[in-house]
């Protein structure tokens, strides 16, 4: 593992985003997973600030995001998908046809699942982006998932309602998502993930210094060989 330790949430962002731009302009064609929450926000306007400035190049770039609830439509204010079009996609020049979403308003997710396993496999993820749960849990593999799981349907904790809860307008959290694996994510060439604030500290520390255990999904991260944790000052405690 890689640790990059930054001062505060303005030097995470811009040193996630300096990795990123180097990575694209050495692979134009990357393959990025990306992940969502409030965490990688400020990484998410360093990029477009990035693409302003033609330091980076999105034209070739394929996508595959972590996560999404279940049930909800693409166009609900609270998507993961709005939450992508609204901060990244709709402001730099990635192709249509080369996003990929987890549909959370599909009928069927068992195959909706397992169709997304399948386009990974054949388009395998270079550079997947974290961030991390209260609890330990990355996308959305809660305490209790296993080191083999792949994209599945989950029920998420009372925990993470409780403190994602405060992110929906009009209506409640759905009690469920669509996730990657932790298998799907170790997978990736290589993974940065980020955290910032006192409220992440626990999980850092189970990563940094734990053993590896469902109990905190974010441990498992410390079996890939391409791990950069990039982490603030509150956060690392
Ligand atoms: C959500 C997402 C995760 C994200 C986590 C942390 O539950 N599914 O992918 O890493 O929350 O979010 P935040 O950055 O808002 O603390």
């Amino acid at each position: 593992m890689k640790l990059i330790k930054v001062k505060n949430y303005e030097e995470l962002s811009k040193s996630v985003c300096d990795i990123l731009v180097k990575d694209i302009s050495k692979k134009p064609n990357l393959v990025l997973g990306f992940a969502t929450g409030e965490t990688p926000l400020g990484f998410y306007k360093e990029l477009v600030s990035a693409y302003k400035k033609k330091k980076a190049d999105f034209s070739k770039i394929t996508s595959f995001n972590l996560d999404e609830y279940y049930p909800i439509k693409k166009k609900d204010q609270n998507s993961y998908h709005d939450y992508m079009m609204k901060h990244l996609f709709s402001k730099v020049n990635i192709s249509k046809d080369k996003i990929n979403f987890l549909d959370g308003d599909t009928k069927n997710p068992e195959k909706e699942c397992l169709e997304y396993e399948i386009k990974i496999a054949k388009c395998p993820v270079d550079v997947q982006i974290l961030g991390v749960g209260v609890n330990g849990h990355v996308g959305f593999d809660e305490p209790g998932s296993s080191i083999n799981s792949r994209t599945r349907l989950i029920n998420l904790t009372s925990s993470t309602i409780k403190v994602n809860s405060k992110h929906f307008k009009n209506h409640k959290m759905p009690n469920q998502a669509l996730t990657m694996g932790i298998d799907t994510i170790l997978r990736s060439k290589k993974i940065i993930l980020m955290a910032s604030g006192n409220a992440k500290r626990e999980a850092i520390r189970h990563l940094i210094d734990g053993k590896i255990s469902s109990k905190w999904p974010v441990s498992f991260l410390k079996k890939h060989r391409n791990l950069i944790l990039v982490v603030d000052e509150k956060a690392l405690g």
